[in-house]
């Protein structure tokens, strides 16, 4: 039997919580009765909304797209894995970008992909080393953007660059919004297929409102392949993130310039360390630093057993060397969260 799951999100969801999680890569969680809504408006009625149209004309407004080309899914995890069940034959050549968020990894292997990689030097997206990793036989090309782990921002240039290659190009775009940016690799032409959704930065992952944007054939198959899965959303929850999407200024307010402390906390904080190598961070959520000393699984458990603290150790992006730090919780969180790193890092040396 083809075994069908991700160790990384098996482990994510099984650890137990801590004060300060630096292995999250959120902002923190938006609360609801912020919003202006009665639960009246939240009405089963006793309907099946087939392809909900108020949430699909929401998701194309916010995107700047026809809503034809607007699939909605649970999360990003479920439009990444629609969207690649749409694209691949068993045996079809797929090349995912080295290191990798791993549930795309694991969908791609399920779905019977025969996976080659091509690296990011540096972390960053370059054209010519997807190029060199490319044979005449590559069907589909995947990259997260923003980078996860690294939260390396890759240029529409650079994008643009990897869709004139001719294969497909799937974008995984859930950390995206985390800054002022260009909009959806979608828009830079037909053979991008993104995906994103109101979680990572939004705060709102209860609400499991994510979306594919795709060529209107591709995303009608994609529909009727989630009529296979799903078949629909919670409608609740449908209606919540029509409220959501028209009040995302709101919901979003002050997160730019949280990230930015925080970002500039993190760097404080690399900057006092010889046992950390990393790159200063200038985008995104979360960071991914090589200890030079030591295991990162290690401090993971010291930071745990005595510091209420977690990481990411790297061997779950590929790189046991590494770990991630995420960044967008609270200030105070991010800022005494970092203290205990360095005292546990201390402690280990
Ligand atoms: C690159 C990437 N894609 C997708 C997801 C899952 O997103 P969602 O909560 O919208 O399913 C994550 C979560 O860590 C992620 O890092």
């Amino acid at each position: 039997m083809r075994a069908v799951r991700s160790e990384y999100m098996h482990w994510a969801k099984s650890q137990a919580p801590v004060t300060y999680a630096l292995s999250s890569s959120e902002v923190p969680h938006f609360r609801l009765d912020r919003l202006p809504f009665a639960i009246s408006d939240l009405e089963l009625d006793g309907a099946s909304y087939h392809r909900y149209p108020p949430l699909r004309q929401a998701i194309a407004e916010k995107e700047g797209v026809d809503p034809a080309c607007v699939v909605m899914a649970d999360g990003t995890s479920m439009a990444n894995f629609l969207a690649l069940a749409a694209l691949i034959e068993p045996g079809d050549e797929v090349l995912v970008e080295f290191p990798v968020y791993e549930p795309l990894l694991a969908a791609a292997r399920f779905l019977g992909a025969e996976v080659k990689r091509f690296e990011r030097p540096g972390f960053a997206l370059d054209p010519a080393a997807v190029e060199r990793a490319m044979s005449p036989a590559t069907k589909l090309i995947v990259i997260t953007n923003l980078h996860n782990p690294s939260g390396a921002f890759a240029s529409p240039e650079a994008l643009a660059a990897v869709g004139a290659l001719g294969p497909r190009v799937l974008v995984d775009e859930v950390y995206l919004d985390s800054g002022p940016r260009p909009g959806s690799a979608f828009h830079l032409g037909p053979n991008f297929v993104c995906t994103s959704s109101l979680t990572k930065v939004y705060g709102l992952s209860g609400l499991r409102c994510g979306w594919i944007l795709a060529e209107p054939d591709l995303a009608e198959r994609m529909w009727r392949l989630n009529e296979v899965m799903g078949v629909a959303q919670a409608h609740p929850a449908e209606r919540l993130s029509c409220i959501a999407l028209a009040h995302l200024d709101e919901i979003a307010a002050g997160r730019e310039e949280r990230l930015e402390r925080n970002r500039a906390l993190f760097n404080a904080f690399l900057a006092g360390r010889s046992d950390l190598e990393c790159a200063p961070m200038e985008s995104g959520i979360t960071a991914f630093p090589r200890l030079l000393r030591g295991d990162p699984e290690a401090l993971n458990a010291l930071l745990r057993e005595r510091f209420d603290t977690a990481i990411v150790p790297g061997r779950w992006f590929e790189m046991p060397d590494r770990f991630r730090v995420g960044i967008g919780q609270a200030t105070e969180i991010v800022e005494d969260g970092l203290a205990r790193l360095g005292a546990a890092l201390d402690v280990l040396a």
